[in-house]
């Protein structure tokens, strides 16, 4: 069986689009691949969080994929931070990365513009621990957006330089996994392009009702259409957009009939849109709020987790030690 490994970033609530587009696609990989999700801790420390926001936010994350259906059973989910392998491994691969590829990196040259105050050496290294949380596992696959692409090819390329440097054929060279041509983008409820953390436009698996109604009755529309048949302008598309994936094709085709028609009333829309979204949210908004109080639940998730993810680290890590030439005196 394939080996999937999936980073997750430790800051935000999931939104809407993030489970759309990715949680929900993890959840169904679990019965096809052998698989690994992690909570990226110690990546997130590029940005010096606040240690009193370091764990919660972990926790949030923790506590929403396994509220979206990741099942710890079957899945290896940990902390990167609970498996001490990897940093090791971080350190041994950052002898063989450069400093030229590194600043070359179309992440690094962003984040070292949006904070040129805080140009730190992990930013730098970022693809680097990349590397190595990928590599650690010999994972064959990793989702990934387009952004983070170069990063993956980073570290195929730190997998054929070690290989290449000790003459083995050790580590794999990670490929990206494709989870098909119909990606979903989720618009966001401000007429944006994207549901986006930064955007603040988006409804999150912990919003509650009252909150989901809220944001969809204030999502933007104007007074209607005045020509049959006219084109929509994005931000009601984007409304569409949701409505296809939540609502039944009746009810899309009943307000695009109303549209084309021009008979159509957005208040009813959205009273119907989030009616919809709630239904499709609430198990997982139950089991959020189920698993949020249950600490003694987490704290054996996480256990397991790290106590997994450990055993085939160490393996791979013991490997790596022995083949650049380590040996011990004791
Ligand atoms: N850099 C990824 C992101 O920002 C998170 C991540 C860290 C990751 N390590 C990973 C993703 C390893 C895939 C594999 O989304």
């Amino acid at each position: 069986m394939e080996t999937v490994l999936s980073g997750i970033r430790s800051t935000g609530n999931l939104h809407l689009g993030n489970y759309l587009g990715a949680v929900q696609n993890f959840v169904k990989m679990q019965y096809d691949y052998n698989c690994y999700f992690f909570i990226a801790d110690y990546h997130s420390l590029t940005t010096h969080p606040k240690p009193e926001d370091l764990h919660n936010s972990v926790r949030q994350v923790l506590v929403e994929y396994l509220a979206a259906g990741i099942d710890p059973e079957k899945s290896t989910l940990y902390i990167q931070s609970d498996v001490p392998e990897i940093t090791e491994l971080y350190l041994l691969l950052n002898m063989n990365a450069y400093l030229g590829e590194l600043e070359r990196t179309t992440s690094f040259k962003d984040k070292a513009r949006q904070q040129p105050e805080n140009v730190n050496a992990g930013l730098l290294t970022y693809p680097v621990l990349m590397a190595a949380d990928i590599i650690i596992h010999k994972a064959d696959k990793v989702p990934v957006g387009k952004d983070q692409e170069q990063n993956l090819e980073m570290a195929r390329k730190f997998a054929r330089r070690f290989n290449n440097m000790y003459s083995v054929e050790y580590f794999k060279e990670p490929q990206a996994f494709n989870f098909g041509k119909e990606l979903i983008k989720i618009p966001g409820l401000d007429g944006s392009g994207k549901m986006g953390k930064s955007e603040g436009n988006g409804i999150y698996l912990a919003d509650d009702e009252a909150v989901i109604r809220k944001k969809i009755m204030r999502a933007l529309t104007d007074s209607g259409p005045i020509k049959p048949n006219s084109e929509m302008p994005e931000y009601i598309k984007n409304l569409f957009t949701i409505m296809e994936i939540v609502s039944t094709p009746d009810t899309v085709q009943f307000f695009k009939d109303k549209y084309a028609s021009c008979e159509i009333r957005y208040g009813d829309l959205k009273k119907q849109l989030a009616e919809d979204v709630i239904k499709m949210l609430a198990p997982i908004n139950k089991k959020i709020k189920e698993i949020d109080s249950d600490s003694q639940y987490l704290s054996k998730v996480a256990k397991m987790g790290a106590e997994k993810a450990r055993e085939s680290a160490s393996k791979t890590l013991q490997e790596v030690r022995e083949i650049i030439g380590f040996r011990k005196f004791w």
